[in-house]
């Protein structure tokens, strides 16, 4: 039996001194008397990446989650040695490692403060029952030190004190400090002096990760099998951490379409075609915007994947396109497991084409998922994936569906102890024959990659839109992905709120909660709250499990449906600025969500605070996550805030009571800020959109912003087609000043902006626009604090 903890244990090995050096360019390798070689690669200035061996000899280096795309190359790499180290040193970092047992320090090459350091360092322990060793890691935790990341793990923001395990499992009803759930994403980002760095420990085995907790100072990470193998990463800004992982492992592989950024609305389920149609019938006459209706599992015959209940939809080529008519996009689940029956052609062909995972010994591995007995294809290997992508052909093509959601892909298994599959079960994993100990953590992932393959070939030239369960690191770069079976209860409000801020530290913005609680039912007012959260989070849909009543905006009565269409409308308006979040996060990897720890490490208040967080980069929100509340106290980032209700500014560094009845909640704006916003939509597209509105709130001094646009769909944005804008906004005493800078070959529908100014000390005697003196009646025909001007303009002059 492997325990499962890192140090007490007889059976640890360690290395021993160093006896051989190579250098070959960027890759460094270090050999000790007992045969175990450290192989260090400089990726980057600030990435350095440790693999060890025990046995000579390298595994082959394939992972599935580090991209191609990765960015490589640094300024500088030099290597010294001394009588007890050797050290490398590149314009970012000085690593030493020891030459009596490989152990390792890492300091900040620009003052030499320490970062990161081994405590034992490297050490494993031999596994006989399945070969090769527990690798093992272990690092002292510096004084003061944080811990966070790790994906969906639904707890505090702050790991520290806390063991985690990594072992991709379905989690029906999970709750507060479940583990491990859904996702491995074995990266966390650590914090200290006011600098951070990130561990991205690249092994899909069974991993755990120990943060101060089975010691108070040690940091620890192991695996049960596979190689020590990871990557640091350095900052100092968590946010640079943060994206250098995601750069590592995967930034989207294109913009999702805008409607993927609209509302969703699922259950399980909505059928037949007529109850469908009612659903969305009652979106429109209720006036209540939304992109996408979800068909649940029964839409299928049997729940064979890539068919269609005849009796329930007798023509889904017909209904697809009518829902499209009235501006829904039809989403329906894929689920992994393939019912065994020779009369399916899917099965037949997987069985034919040998695509199928088999047992140790040979027998196919089977499983009871929702069509009774299954076998699962192995999505490890390029061929299945590659079949897998065309089965999407009709569906996506020929009937018009416009995303997929993939469930069950941990892979679920009912009534089998470990609810998956047993380790024996081989896959390919790309060309490295391995059990199921090794596969497990990705074979949702390969799902996932394999469906959005076939989504983007049928969905041409439109952008794909998948949605994921399961996920490892990496995931991000082809789907969207939801937290799960939760639970419809104020505390899984805070989960959902916990939940999708670590999932955005940890490289995975695109992510939302089942609004309202999958299981069980909420009732109006904690709905109404958790819409009030979901209209904030990347990817926005109400699901639920069906089995205890209606979920959907309307169920709870009129006022609560009056709440919930004022939100999801807030968001149809804030499209433009979502959509800008979401081009940061494609282009350079910065998280859409920012936990307050990642906004501003350098303030100690931050550092355990888990309710308030910022959306972009612009707007500060803190749901409301108990019952019968008014208002409640939350933080304030240093700086000074707008209330996005009154206006009225709020000034940050400290905790403060907000008012928040039920039809509101604390939503800021940081000053300075230009929000961009779109009429509002029924859904994307309802509308030409004939002005862009841009509130403008006031700040003494600079501050910038942007508003990205595209064609909303398709790649043209990839040839330049896109509009750019940048603003710098400039405030003065008597004067404010905004510059616009545009790049980008799009053009947008819209001629004009209306500028909505916030917090203006003055009261304007004179407007300027690219050094024409325009009479304030042409420009403020409200006599308010708005403007309507061409979009063209360059320097805009509002003075006293
Ligand atoms: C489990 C999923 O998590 C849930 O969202 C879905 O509704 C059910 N499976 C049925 O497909």
């Amino acid at each position: 039996m492997i325990l499962n903890t890192e140090l007490e244990h007889k059976g640890n090995a360690f290395p021993s001194n160093i006896i051989k050096y190579e250098k070959n360019l960027n890759v460094l390798s270090f050999t000790t008397e007992n045969n175990v070689t450290l192989q260090v690669t400089v990726r980057r200035d600030s990435i350095l990446r440790f693999r060890y061996t025990t046995t000579g000899i390298f595994e082959n280096d394939f992972s599935y989650a580090i991209t191609k795309y990765a960015s490589r190359g640094y300024n500088h790499l030099e290597v010294t040695e001394d009588e007890t180290h050797y050290t490398i040193t590149t314009a970012k970092l000085i690593c030493n490692i020891s030459k009596t047992d490989l152990r390792i320090s890492i300091y900040d090459a620009k003052d030499n403060s320490l970062i990161c350091e081994d405590e034992l360092g490297f050490h494993w322990e031999e596994s006989y029952q399945y070969g090769g060793n527990v690798v093992k890691m272990s690092k002292v935790s510096q004084p003061g030190e944080s811990f966070y990341g790790l994906g969906d793990k639904p707890v505090d923001n702050n790991l520290k004190g806390k063991r985690f395990e990594n072992w991709v499992t379905d989690s029906y009803a999970y709750g507060r400090d479940t583990d491990p759930i859904y996702k491995t994403i074995p990266f966390y980002t650590a914090l200290h002096n006011k600098k951070a760095y990130g561990v991205f420990f690249d092994n899909t085995f069974r991993s755990f990760f120990d943060f101060c907790h089975e010691r108070r100072n040690i940091t620890s990470f192991w695996a049960h099998g596979g190689e020590m193998n990871y990557y640091f990463i350095y900052g100092p800004e968590m946010s640079e951490v943060v994206a250098n992982y995601t750069d590592l492992t995967g930034k989207p592989h294109a913009m999702p379409a805008l409607w993927a950024l609209g509302y969703h609305q699922c259950k399980w389920s909505y059928y037949p075609e007529s109850n469908v149609k009612e659903i969305t019938a009652k979106f429109r006459e209720l006036q209540i915007p939304c992109d996408a209706i979800y068909l649940d599992i029964d839409y299928m015959e049997g729940f064979r994947c890539f068919t269609w209940s005849k009796e329930h939809f007798p023509d889904p080529k017909r209904m697809v396109k009518e829902l499209a008519d009235d501006g829904f996009k039809t989403i329906v689940i894929i689920d992994p497991g393939i019912k065994i029956d020779m009369d399916y052609s899917v099965f037949r062909e997987g069985l034919e084409k040998d695509y199928f995972c088999k047992r140790a010994d040979g027998p196919y591995m089977k499983g009871k998922v929702w069509p009774g007995e299954c076998y699962f294809p192995d999505f490890t290997k390029p061929e299945v994936r590659e079949w897998w992508s065309d089965l999407f052909k009709e569906l996506i093509e020929d009937i018009g569906v416009k995303g997929v959601w993939n469930d069950m892909n941990e892979p679920a298994v009912m009534d089998v102890p470990g609810k998956s599959f047993p380790d024996d079960v081989r896959h390919d994993y790309d060309g490295n024959p391995c059990s199921h100990r090794k596969a497990h953590n990705v074979y949702g992932m390969q799902m996932a990659r394999a469906t959005y393959q076939g989504l983007k070939k049928f969905s041409y030239p439109l952008r794909p839109f998948v949605i994921t369960r399961a996920a490892y690191s990496g995931t991000q770069r082809y789907t969207s992905s939801w937290t799960g079976d939760n639970v419809a209860t104020w505390d899984h409000l805070t989960i959902a709120n916990l939940q999708a801020q670590r999932m955005c530290m940890s490289g995975f913005s695109f992510i939302g909660s089942d609004i309202g609680g999958f299981a069980e039912q909420p009732n109006g007012e904690l709905y109404a709250r958790w819409i009030q959260l979901g209209i904030f989070h990347p990817f926005c849909r109400t699901h639920s499990s069906g089995d205890h009543g209606d979920q959907e905006p309307w169920a709870f009565g009129d006022t609560i449906t009056d709440v919930v269409r004022k939100f999801i409308e807030i968001r149809y308006q804030l499209l433009p600025y979502l959509y800008t979040a979401f081009w940061r996060y494609v282009e350079e990897g910065i998280p859409i969500l920012k936990s307050l720890v990642l906004y501003d490490q350098l303030d100690p208040q931050t550092h355990y605070r888990n309710d308030e967080f910022v959306v972009g980069e612009k707007l500060l929100v803190c749901p409301i996550t108990a019952p019968n509340q008014k208002g409640r106290r939350m933080y304030f980032p240093i700086g000074k805030w707008y209330n996005f209700w009154t206006d009225e500014v709020v000034k940050g560094g400290q905790e403060l009571w907000v008012d928040a009845d039920l039809d509101s909640m604390p939503i800021f704006v940081k000053e300075g800020a230009i929000i961009p916003k779109y009429p509002i939509q029924q859904y994307v597209g309802e509308k030409t959109v004939e002005e862009l509105t841009l509130d403008v709130y006031y700040k003494f001094g600079k501050e910038t912003s942007q508003v990205y646009e595209d064609a909303t769909d398709g790649y043209d944005y990839i040839k330049g087609r896109y509009s750019l804008r940048d603003f710098n906004l400039l405030g003065k005493k008597d004067e404010l000043i905004i510059q616009q800078h545009k790049t980008g070959k799009f053009v947008t529908t819209y001629k004009t902006f209306k500028i909505n100014l916030h917090g203006l000390p003055f009261k304007i005697s004179k407007i300027e626009v690219d050094n024409v003196i325009i009479p304030i009646k042409n420009i403020k025909p409200n006599g308010d604090n708005t403007l309507t001007l061409t979009k063209e303009f360059t320097e805009l002059h509002i003075m006293a």
